[in-house]
């Protein structure tokens, strides 16, 4: 076997044995941002409210094409903060900071309270803030 057939054998075998891995990864992306089905009242399910009581911030992908945050308001025992996730910036997704309490850009480093308020640009605008709403162990938005 000459050199070069043995460099193009070796090179099929790699990709035929990493593709079934490679495979996986795409479809457990695809299922993590799958668009959420919206009502015809216009809520989206995000969550349940055990998965927003353990983890703080509720998030998702894609509502209707947009990623979205919900918490509990600390303000009130019942409310829920909600909102399009979007720096209104140049739209990279805005990160909750536990520790400053505040949605963080990563891109340009623009801070936001949990409601969306503007706390420091380059940006010039809040977050858009969501309808949010709890009905039975479900958490819903709504634009
Ligand atoms: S995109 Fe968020 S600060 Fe620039």
């Amino acid at each position: 076997m000459k050199r070069r057939e043995f460099i193009n054998w070796v090179g099929v075998g790699v990709l035929a044995s990493s593709l079934p891995i490679a495979i996986a990864a795409c479809r457990t992306t695809a299922e993590s941002t799958a668009d959420a089905p919206t009502r015809d009242d216009g809520f989206t399910e995000i969550g349940s409210v055990a998965d927003l009581d353990s983890q703080a911030v509720l998030t998702h992908d894609d509502v209707q094409g947009i990623p979205v945050a919900v918490m509990r308001d600390p303000a009130t025992s019942e409310g829920l903060l909600a909102v399009n996730t979007l720096c209104p910036h140049r739209a990279c997704v805005v990160e909750w900071d536990s520790g400053s309490s505040l949605f963080s850009c990563p891109c340009h480093d623009s801070k936001f309270e949990a409601n969306g308020d503007l706390v420091d640009g380059p940006a010039s605008n809040g977050l858009e803030r969501l309808d949010a709403t709890i009905e039975e162990d479900t958490v819903l938005v709504r634009f």
